[in-house]
């Protein structure tokens, strides 16, 4: 099934690789011109040139979203490019590990600064154009660490995206008198550099992942971009204030 965007113009954050350039490329494949943001500008460049060669349209536009000069910079020049913007996708983020007994005081506030406080200030600033628009849609990617299951050695992380999905629907009821549709999606274990880091290439560890998992496996960046898409699309108009848990089964509620 396909879920079709038609020109629509979507900001993708953090989409230098994983699950964010999954993104750009499904919502890019469903028609829509797509800013590539990234901290680092040379993968973001390189995700929009795939697009490119793919036949889309896209843009990459490094800025770091904890930083809100920056964010203006990433949405004036999304505008600038297609002076439009109906999408929003909230999807760089940033795991620091360690014990919380030693855990230094500087990489908990940047973990909170760039994956909530940069939600916000993504979402206050796109918000104002969306609401002067008459509407638009907001898709966050937290995690089930955020509520359901603790990711080890990532508390900061952990409380982070329980502030999203928290973030998220104060954001929904807000923003519902605008026309402006705000859902969340809670991923599982998904197969991208970021679980790479946490030792996925390692046999054993991925196989204890994968006994968590009823499906027997990880997901793919693409199974997180499908399930955006569709927050993206008005095939999901009644959908705002929800969090979508897309994980294999892990968590069951
Ligand atoms: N991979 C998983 O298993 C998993 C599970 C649950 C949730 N998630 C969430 O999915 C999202 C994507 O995860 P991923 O696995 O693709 O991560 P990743 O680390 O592979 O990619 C994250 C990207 O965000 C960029 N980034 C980091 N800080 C930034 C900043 N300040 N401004 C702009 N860009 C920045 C990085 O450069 C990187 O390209 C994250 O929100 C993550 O928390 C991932």
């Amino acid at each position: 099934m396909t879920f079709p965007l038609n020109e629509r113009v979507a900001i993708v954050t953090g989409a230098g690789q994983g699950i964010g350039a999954a993104i750009a490329h499904t919502l890019s494949a469903a028609g829509a011109r797509v800013a590539v943001n990234d901290i680092n500008p040379d993968k973001a460049e390189r995700v929009a040139q795939a697009i490119r060669d793919d036949g889309g349209n896209a843009v990459s536009i490094s800025a770091d979203i904890a930083n809100k000069f920056q964010c203006v910079h990433l949405i004036e020049t999304t505008r600038a490019e297609w002076d439009r913007l109906d999408i929003l996708v909230n999807n760089a983020a940033v795991e620091p590990a360690g014990s919380i007994l030693t855990f230094d005081e500087w990489d908990w506030q940047r973990c909170i600064d760039v994956n909530l406080k940069g939600v916000f200030f993504m979402s206050q600033l796109c918000g104002r154009v969306m609401k002067d628009a008459g509407g638009g849609v907001i898709v966050n990617i937290a995690s089930t660490a955020g509520v359901e299951k603790p990711l080890a050695n990532r508390a900061a992380y952990c409380a982070s995206k329980a502030g999203v999905v928290g973030f998220a629907r104060e954001c929904a009821r807000e923003f519902a008198a605008y026309g402006i549709r705000v859902n969340t999606v809670l991923p599982g274990i998904v197969d991208t550099p970021m679980t790479q880091r946490m030792g996925a290439d390692d046999p054993e560890k991925r196989a204890e992942w994968e006994k968590l998992v009823p499906l027997g496996r990880l997901g793919s960046a693409e199974e997180i971009a499908q399930t955006v898409l569709f927050l993206a699309s008005d095939a999901s108009s009644y959908l705002t204030g929800s969090t979508i848990t897309v994980d294999g089964g892990m968590v069951m509620r």
